[in-house]
């Protein structure tokens, strides 16, 4: 985090949300997320779109392409960080039951971790390193689900030594290891779910499949481990709530096995898959099948990222290079980020990003209409050496970009920074500027 990202948060968030629009209530917060999320991004209306021009502006003002150190025109993020606090509203009133353990491989931007943090969510780690980082908050150990089937066994020894106890597990070789290395963990069967239609999907490599369970489980009495309960993860960016609703159905029957067994499982892990614009749609089928299946003593929490980060952070990048091939009938762009970069989300998270425009002769146009459309065809390309570094092999702008003007990405929190590269020497740690859109939030970070 740089000193420009800390300073932006305090200058920014100087006029908090409820001044602006009269409102301080939760449920106002709540409609307000909803009015500026990804999906249906609104045009620099809202407080939260004002604070991210702001932002935009200052920081492309502050470049100087012609004479700036080498650098110095680095990709860099805008974060509202009271995007966050309004998606985590937004999931209390829509799924009180559920507790959200945040998965910190989307994004470990420590600001946003420190304020869910400060919320009271709980953490998904799958790594040493991201456990360090959430208990270098004060987190404690119980709050964190060590949520990855298939461990080192040096990282459950880690785990034993910090008496992080909650762990998945879908298989009997890991049952053997954790009863070595740490045999009172609280353990977490992880179950296979269709996620045939999610943008990723996990079942090809992890869940105990529905006919392994009660041999898992019996595996598990035997050795005298304590599994308190089951998981599962539906696929990242999942189509709906039906996976959901389905898994629920398979973890009761898993119940029922451990009943069987003369086990007491108290705990649901509902896992991620959670997207911005189809939260509600699943939280509506996904409340109703918990209070259905699980009575209201077994404890249900939840692994999203995707659905907490993504609408919160915009990318700008600088347009490095042109080149005119009149026979491609299109202009091509050099952006100084790309694939290897913050846009590896279009390899790892089968991501289309939109290009627009933010700047272009000196003119802002962050929040335009027309910034991403129009009738030049453009290709957009990263700054590596390599060919499969390419942004967009086809889009349409509104003018042909010159070297010097900046493009823009909204929605781009999720599954982006948390895989940047360095590969041929590009920065793989950029720059976020800070905003808050939101008071509560504000208060929270201050604290
Ligand atoms: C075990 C686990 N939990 C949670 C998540 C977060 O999923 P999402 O970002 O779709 O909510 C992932 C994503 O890879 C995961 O592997």
């Amino acid at each position: 985090m740089t000193e420009v990202a800390t300073n932006a948060l305090c200058a920014s968030s100087l006029t908090p949300a409820h001044d602006v629009d009269g409102a301080g209530s939760q449920v106002t917060s709540v409609s307000r997320a909803k009015s500026v999320t990804s999906a249906n991004f609104s045009n620099g209306c809202g407080y939260g779109q004002t604070l991210i021009s702001r932002a935009l502006r200052n920081r492309v003002q502050q470049v100087d392409a012609y004479s700036c150190a080498a650098g110095g025109e680095d990709s860099f993020f805008v974060a509202d960080v009271g995007e966050i606090y309004r998606q985590h509203v937004r999931w209390k009133l829509n799924l009180p039951r559920v507790e959200p353990f945040y998965a910190v491989k989307c994004n470990p931007d420590v600001k946003i971790l420190k304020l869910l943090a400060r919320l009271g969510t709980g953490f998904d780690c799958a790594s040493k390193k991201e456990m360090d980082l959430v208990m270098s908050l004060g987190v404690s150990p119980s709050r964190i689900v060590y949520a990855q089937p298939c461990k080192a066994a040096s990282f459950i020894r880690y785990a034993a030594q910090r008496e992080l106890r909650k762990m998945t597990f879908d298989n009997a070789e890991e049952l053997y290891k954790i009863k070595r290395y740490f045999p009172s963990a609280e353990l977490l069967l992880r179950i296979v779910t269709d996620d045939s239609g999610a943008l990723c999907q996990f079942s090809m490599k992890y869940g105990a499949a529905l006919q392994s369970t009660a041999t898992l489980l019996k595996l598990a009495q035997d050795l005298e481990l304590n599994v308190i309960g089951v998981s599962f993860h539906v696929g990242s960016g999942a189509a709906g709530g039906k996976p959901f609703v389905d898994a629920v159905r398979s973890a009761c029957k898993v119940f029922d096995e451990a009943a069987a067994l003369g086990m007491t499982l108290s705990t649901l892990d509902v896992g991620g898959g959670f997207c911005d614009d189809n939260f509600e749609e699943i939280a509506g089928v996904l409340g109703p099948a918990l209070d259905a299946y699980f009575p209201p003593s077994v404890r249900v929490i939840a692994e999203p990222g995707r659905y907490y980060v993504a609408s919160a952070f915009t990318l700008a990048a600088h347009v490095i290079a042109r080149r005119e091939v009149p026979q491609l009938a299109r202009v091509m762009l050099y952006l100084n980020d790309g694939v290897y970069g913050n846009m590896n989300c279009i390899l790892f998270d089968h991501q289309q990003p939109v290009v627009r425009v933010l700047t272009h002769a000196g003119r802002f146009m962050y929040g335009d209409a027309e910034n991403s459309s129009g009738l030049v065809k453009a290709s957009v390309w990263g700054p590596t050496c390599d060919g499969i570094d390419c942004v967009t092999s086809e889009c349409n702008l509104p003018y042909v970009l010159e070297v010097g003007d900046w493009v823009y990405f909204n929605g781009f929190g999720a599954y982006t920074l948390s895989a940047a590269t360095g590969f041929n020497g590009f920065n793989d740690k950029c720059d976020v500027v800070y905003v808050c859109s939101e008071y509560g939030a504000r208060l929270l970070l201050e604290e």
